[in-house]
C-alpha cells in the first residue's frame, strides 16, 4: 500500500521535518480531503494551497488584488500601480528590464530556494556585497569611497590598536603567550598591519584600491593612499555598514530568480491552477461556524459573494485582517492589531547606459548611505547590456514615509538629487523611466513588513493557533519576518496543523 502511495510512512507526522500532506495519509484513515478557503494569494496563501493540493484538499484562494504574489512583485514595462492616494503610475521599463519592488534576495539557507528547485524556477547569483560599491556618509563629511577602502582602513586600524594592546601586555590576564602570538598572526593578515618593528602600524596597502591600475611593462600602478588618520576614519563612520555582510541572512552567496522574483509566485500559481484563485475578491466578512467557515467577499464586479468551506487559512497582513469583521473572539482582532507596521519604499531608475559598470566598475552590489536613500542597489542581471535599472532607494521608517508622501515625480526628483551627491551629475543623465513603490500606501498591503513589540505577551502564540476553523499564516507569524521563507514556513505550519486535525477526525 505504501508503494501505491496509500499509506503514510509512520514517522511522517511525528518528525520535526516537514512532510507535505499526502493523499495516502487520508486514505489510511478513511478520510477525504476537505475544502479550504484561503485569504490572500501572496506567498503564504499560494504555498498553503500548493501544499494542501498534494493531499487532494480542495482550495479556493480569494485575492483582493488583480494579481497574485502580494509583496513579491516584479515591476516591468506596462505594470501599473494606483496607490491609496489615488496616484497612478505605469512602468515604462524596456524589454527585459525589471525591478523587484518587494523581496529581491534569497539566502542559501532559506526554504524559498527549495521551492525554486521544486517548482523549476531558475536562479542566478544576487550580488549583496561588492568591494567596488560605495560608502557615502553625508553627516560626517567623509569622502565617498569604495567599500573596499573603508574596510581596509577600519580593519587596519582596529588590528593596529589590538596588536599594540597585546604587545604592551594589556591583555595578558586574558591571553597566554601562545594565544598572543596567534592573535598577532591573525591581525597581521586581517588588518594588513606592519610588523612589531614598525609598531604594528597600519599604513594602508593596495587593499584600499588604486588611483592608477597596474598595467604592462613599467606600469606598477599607483596605490590609493595614504589612509586618513585613525581619528578621521572613525570620525567618518565609514565602518558603519561593513559588518552588514556578517549577518546570517545577508551573507554571500545570495540568489535571485532569473527574470524577476515573481517567478516564485507565478510558478506556485501555475501549480495551484488559476481556476483556484479568484482575483479582485475583497473580503468583507469571515464567519467561523461549528462545522466550517463562511467568507463573504465583493467580487471584481462589485457583487457580493459567499464561499463556504471546511476550513480557512487567513494570510492577509495582520493590520488588514484586523479590520475585517469576524465572529472570532475579540482577543484575535486585538492580537492582529498588535504588530507594528514598517513603511518601506523603493524606486527603480532605468538608464540608457550602464554607467555604474562602464565608468565606476560596479557590477551589482549595494552602495550604503546615511541619507534618506539608505541603500542604492545596482542590478545583478543584464551586465554589459544597453540599459539597466538601478534601485535608487530602498528605505524604511521615516525615510520611506518622506518619499511615500511625495508624488512619484517628486520622489524621482529627490532621489536623483540625493544620488547625484554620490555619483555626480551623470546620475541625472540618460534616465529613461522610473517607478516607485511606497508599500505603506499600497492597497490591501499597507506596509513593508511588521514587527512584534513582544512575542511572549500572548498575541503571537494566540495567532499561531487556529481560532475555531480559522488558521493564520504569513511571514509575520514566523521568526523570519520580511522574508518569503517565513511565509513558506508559516504556511507549512498551518497546513500541517490543519491536516493533522483532519486526520484526527476534526
Ligand atoms: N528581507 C529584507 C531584505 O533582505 C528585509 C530584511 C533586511 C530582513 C535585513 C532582515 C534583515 O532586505
Amino acid at each position: 500500500m505504501r508503494a501505491l502511495g496509500l499509506v503514510a510512512s509512520p514517522e511522517a507526522l511525528a518528525a520535526p521535518d516537514y512532510h507535505p500532506p499526502h493523499a495516502g495519509d487520508l486514505a489510511v484513515t478513511g478520510r477525504r480531503g476537505k475544502s479550504v478557503v484561503i485569504l490572500g494569494a501572496g506567498i503564504a496563501g499560494l504555498a498553503s494551497a500548493y501544499e494542501l493540493a498534494k493531499a487532494g484538499y480542495r482550495c479556493t484562494i480569494l485575492e483582493a488584488k488583480d494579481r497574485v504574489g502580494g509583496r513579491n512583485w516584479t515591476v516591468r514595462g506596462g505594470t501599473t500601480l494606483t496607490d491609496l492616494d489615488g496616484r497612478t503610475q505605469t512602468a515604462r521599463f524596456g524589454r527585459d528590464q525589471y525591478m523587484n519592488a518587494g523581496p529581491a534576495r534569497l539566502p542559501q539557507s532559506h526554504l524559498t530556494l527549495d521551492y525554486c528547485r521544486e517548482l523549476g524556477v531558475p536562479i542566478e547569483p544576487f550580488i549583496n556585497q561588492n568591494a567596488n560599491a560605495l560608502i557615502y556618509n553625508e553627516r560626517t563629511g567623509a569622502p565617498v569611497q569604495q567599500a573596499r577602502t573603508a574596510k581596509a582602513d577600519v580593519y587596519g586600524y582596529v588590528s593596529e590598536l589590538l596588536a599594540k594592546a597585546l604587545d604592551q601586555g594589556s591583555l595578558d590576564s586574558r591571553l597566554s603567550g601562545e594565544d598572543k602570538d596567534r592573535v598577532l598572526t591573525f591581525l597581521s593578515g586581517f588588518g594588513a598591519i606592519g610588523s612589531k618593528a614598525d609598531g604594528y602600524a597600519y599604513t594602508g596597502t593596495d587593499r584600499r584600491g588604486y588611483t592608477v591600475e597596474p598595467g604592462a611593462a613599467g606600469e606598477a600602478g599607483t596605490v590609493l593612499g595614504p589612509p586618513p588618520s585613525l581619528t578621521d576614519v572613525f570620525a567618518g563612520q565609514v565602518g558603519r555598514y561593513v559588518s552588514f555582510e556578517f549577518g546570517y541572512d545577508q551573507a554571500m552567496m545570495m540568489f535571485q530568480p532569473v527574470g524577476g522574483m515573481d517567478g516564485v509566485p507565478m510558478a506556485l500559481y501555475r501549480a495551484v491552477g488559476a481556476d483556484k484563485v479568484r482575483l479582485g475578491a475583497e473580503i468583507t466578512k469571515l464567519t467561523n461556524l461549528p462545522g466550517g467557515v463562511e467568507v463573504a467577499y465583493k467580487d471584481k464586479y462589485g457583487k457580493s459573494q459567499l464561499v463556504k468551506a471546511d476550513y480557512c487559512i487567513a494570510t492577509l497582513p495582520p493590520h488588514i485582517m484586523a479590520r475585517i469583521p469576524t465572529n472570532l473572539d475579540p482577543a484575535i482582532a486585538s492580537a492582529l492589531g498588535f504588530p507594528t507596521v514598517t513603511p518601506v519604499g523603493k524606486i527603480g531608475l532605468e538608464y540608457s547606459r550602464r554607467w555604474w559598470e562602464e565608468d565606476d566598475r560596479i557590477y551589482g552590489g549595494i552602495t550604503e548611505t546615511d541619507t534618506d536613500l539608505a541603500h542604492v542597489w545596482y542590478p545583478s542581471y543584464g551586465f554589459h547590456g544597453k540599459r539597466g535599472v538601478v534601485i535608487g532607494y530602498y528605505n524604511t521608517g521615516g525615510s520611506a514615509n518622506t518619499y511615500g508622501a511625495l508624488t512619484p515625480e517628486s520622489r524621482l526628483e529627490r532621489a536623483l538629487a540625493q544620488g547625484a551627491k554620490i555619483h555626480g551629475e551623470k546620475y541625472k543623465q540618460g534616465l529613461l523611466s522610473s517607478f516607485s513603490v511606497a508599500w505603506q500606501r499600497t492597497p490591501f498591503i499597507e506596509g513593508g513588513w511588521v514587527g512584534w513589540p513582544s512575542r511572549t505577551s500572548g498575541q503571537y502564540d494566540l495567532l499561531n493557533k487556529p481560532a475555531g476553523r480559522v488558521y493564520f499564516a504569513g511571514d509575520w507569524l514566523s521568526y523570519f519576518i520580511a522574508w518569503q521563507a517565513g511565509a513558506f514556513d508559516s504556511a507549512r505550519y498551518a497546513v500541517t496543523g490543519l491536516h493533522q486535525r483532519v486526520l484526527a477526525g476534526g
